[in-house]
């Protein structure tokens, strides 16, 4: 058993597997299709993001991007209940306060759940998502509680070690140099840990533990908060300086294998590094492929100019 949580939880930290917590945002109103309706219609464009994801028989993704169109807020919604889109609304916690502060609170509660668990900065996503979609098998560098509002869906968690989480990957990740997520194969599915999700449950992981999410064919809303801590803020920044070290030759030894102090040392290295552009992000711009209709196949329709 002991073996097991280790083998979970690579980075240390008090969250060792999956779990769920209740929440009150559904009962206080947030998740109704006329709030929805308002908050899209009031969301800046520019912080939308809108895929559509293809599987092959083998589970490998393909993804095409959506701009946000002219569609009102509850065109925007009927679209997506009748589609096959994944909605990002990101940076809620400026897009959609009401249901952010609301959110904090209910978030404070599971921290204090974990002793030990001290978030320093909270951001997130209210997703929206259409009831056959599902996303990709990926990491977040941050911890994660996942607030669900509406519909149900099924997240698999898979262990944080270099098999299903190879550190490689997880630099060029970090500093922004690949659109690729983690490398996938079905094998990983008999390591899963798998939950279902009802509106009124919020759902955390082990930081950084890869995940995918699948919608069990309901229209699916969720609050994605992500959290950093002190030891996550200085993983990522090690990361951050092991990429740039990479892409210059060096070969870094892997941050595993680090005290704190060389953690925090090369967090303070990224910072500097980032001041003078030390890797440029290969992901500031690209094109887009459609964007949402009522009544278009997958609730894509051609671009307007
Ligand atoms: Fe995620």
């Amino acid at each position: 058993m002991r073996d097991q949580v280790t083998k979970r939880t690579r980075y240390p930290g008090p969250i060792t597997e999956a779990k769920k917590h209740p929440h009150d945002l559904v009962e206080r109103g947030f998740a109704t299709d006329e709030a929805l309706a308002r908050v899209l219609d009031r969301y800046p464009a520019d912080l939308f993001d809108i895929n559509l994801y293809d599987y092959d028989a083998e589970g490998q993704v393909s993804l095409r991007t959506g701009a946000r169109g002219k569609l009102s807020g509850d065109k925007l919604l009927e679209a997506i209940q009748a589609g096959r889109l994944w909605v990002n609304l990101r940076d809620a916690q400026n897009g959609c306060p009401d249901l952010w502060n609301a959110a904090m609170g209910e978030f404070r509660k599971i921290e204090a759940a974990y002793p030990g668990l001290k978030a320093v900065r909270n951001a997130g996503q209210l997703i929206i998502s259409s009831p056959v979609a599902r996303v990709p098998y990926h990491f977040d560098p941050a911890g994660v509680v996942l607030f669900h509002l509406r519909g149900r869906k099924r997240i698999f968690v898979y262990p944080g070690d270099e098999a299903h989480l190879p550190e490689r990957n997880m630099e060029q990740i970090v500093a922004r140099q690949t659109t690729e997520e983690l490398p996938y194969v079905r094998a990983f599915e008999a390591d899963a840990q798998v939950m279902d999700l009802e509106p009124g449950e919020a759902l955390t992981w082990p930081l950084y533990a890869p995940h995918r999410v699948e919608n069990l064919d309901r229209f699916c809303v969720s609050l994605s908060m992500d959290f950093q801590t002190w030891p996550s803020r200085f993983r990522n920044g090690a990361l951050y300086t092991n990429a740039v070290m990479r892409s210059r030759g060096g070969s870094p030894r892997f941050t595993e294998g680090m005290s704190t102090p060389e953690l925090a040392a090369r967090w303070a290295a990224s910072l500097a590094l980032k001041k003078v552009g030390g890797l440029k992000s290969k992901l500031d711009s690209f094109e887009r492929d459609f964007e949402p209709q009522v009544g278009a196949a997958d609730g894509a329709g051609a671009l307007r100019a």
